[in-house]
């Protein structure tokens, strides 16, 4: 017993939770796949595919997904290239009559065992279409099954919330953007950097908010553009362990009917990037005249100082990169809300960290 406990002890390397642990190693492990980007041979290979592709599909379920919708919004904004982010389970009913061998998936998976997954890529491959990977475990059934797959260099995630693997799924497609577009990638290498200062500077604000918010049952997480998959994960996270409903959505929807649900201080995620900030500031001021908590995560700026209830503040960076940094409150406010909780964010009832069946 106490043998158990004390590795498992040596494991978290003096976090309470493996979560924590995970959260903290982004910066390196981002650090990690960065360079094995730069002198990878497969990725002229993905790159190659992608450019002579006719149609191309991001794939993946959960939290890849929004890796996948992330990926999307960087290959047209900075490479110009439209791409197509589908849920692995719709993949079949909605695009396989669609596709054939002139058009290119990447199948996106932390385990590379996800049956959904699996199941599309099994019926892709099927129709002729080039399948490429992008996991997290090497040796995984995805990485036997595809031609061309990148590692996500990011060790063991034990937590069954992912944090690590989804940043460096992130950082993954947005190096790809670059090279796509044939930008110079060193402005990449300041993320690890970034990720660090995100993190200590959001950790005291989060953990200063947590009592105001964990009252509640039911909140929202809103983003636009590219901050729009971050506020999806946010709320992912926030279901996955601290069984509140947390919905994620386009900032620019909630007036459209979930304003209804804002009473008295209601709170209210919104994420934004330096250049969405008169957007969202508006989206704010529909919920703070209601009375409702607006919960600004952004850089530094007067407007929104002006006009939310409080304010994350993230480093200064480009508007890419600043997407990036977003999650990281978010799984810093998931992890203490569902610890405030008196949950185990690691091992979240009913969900495991691998689904194998359909
Ligand atoms: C499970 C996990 C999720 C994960 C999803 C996809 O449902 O609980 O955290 O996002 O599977 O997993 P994958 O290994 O394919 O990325």
């Amino acid at each position: 017993e106490l043998v158990t406990e004390t590795m498992e002890a040596v494991q978290k390397g003096g976090y309470a939770h493996f979560m924590l642990k995970e959260i903290h190693e982004q910066p390196q492990v981002a650090r990690e796949v960065l360079h094995m980007l730069a002198g990878s041979t497969e990725v002229k290979r993905v790159l190659d595919a992608i450019r002579n592709a006719r149609q191309v599909y991001f794939i993946g379920c959960g939290t890849s997904y929004h890796a996948c919708l992330a990926g999307s919004v960087y290959f047209a904004q900075l490479a110009g290239r439209a791409v197509i982010p589908v849920l692995a389970p719709q993949f079949i009913p909605q695009y396989l009559p669609a596709v054939n061998k002139q058009d290119v998936g990447i199948f996106v998976s932390q385990s590379g065992e996800t049956k959904d997954v699996l199941n599309a890529l099994q019926a892709a491959e099927a129709q002729g279409m080039t399948c490429l990977g992008l996991a997290n475990v090497i040796g995984s059934t995805l990485t036997k099954a595809t031609a061309c797959w990148l590692p996500l260099c990011c060790g063991y995630e034990i937590s069954v919330p992912a944090t690590k693997t989804f940043t460096n799924q992130v950082v993954t497609f947005l190096y790809l953007a670059y090279r796509l577009a044939g930008r110079d990638t060193r402005p990449l290498e300041d993320i690890p950097a970034l990720m660090e200062t995100t993190l200590n500077t959001a950790a005291p604000q989060i953990e200063a908010i947590v009592p105001a918010i964990n009252p509640w049952n039911d909140l929202y997480c809103l983003g636009y553009g590219a901050t729009y998959p971050m506020a999806l994960e946010g709320a992912l996270k926030l279901k996955e362990i601290t069984y509140a409903h947390c919905e994620g959505m386009l900032s620019t929807e909630f007036k459209h009917g979930p304003l209804s649900a804002v009473t008295e201080n209601y709170p209210v995620l919104f994420v934004t990037g330096p250049e969405d900030v008169p957007l969202i500031v508006s989206g704010i001021n529909e919920v703070t005249c209601r009375g409702g908590r607006a919960i600004a995560i952004g850089q530094e700026d007067s407007r929104l100082r002006a006009n939310a209830s409080e304010v994350i503040t993230l480093p200064e960076a480009s508007p890419e990169i600043s997407s990036l940094l977003s999650v990281l409150p978010l799984q810093l406010l998931a992890y203490h809300m569902s610890v405030g909780r008196g949950y185990d964010p690691d091992f979240p009832r009913n969900l495991s960290k691998t689904l194998t069946v359909d």
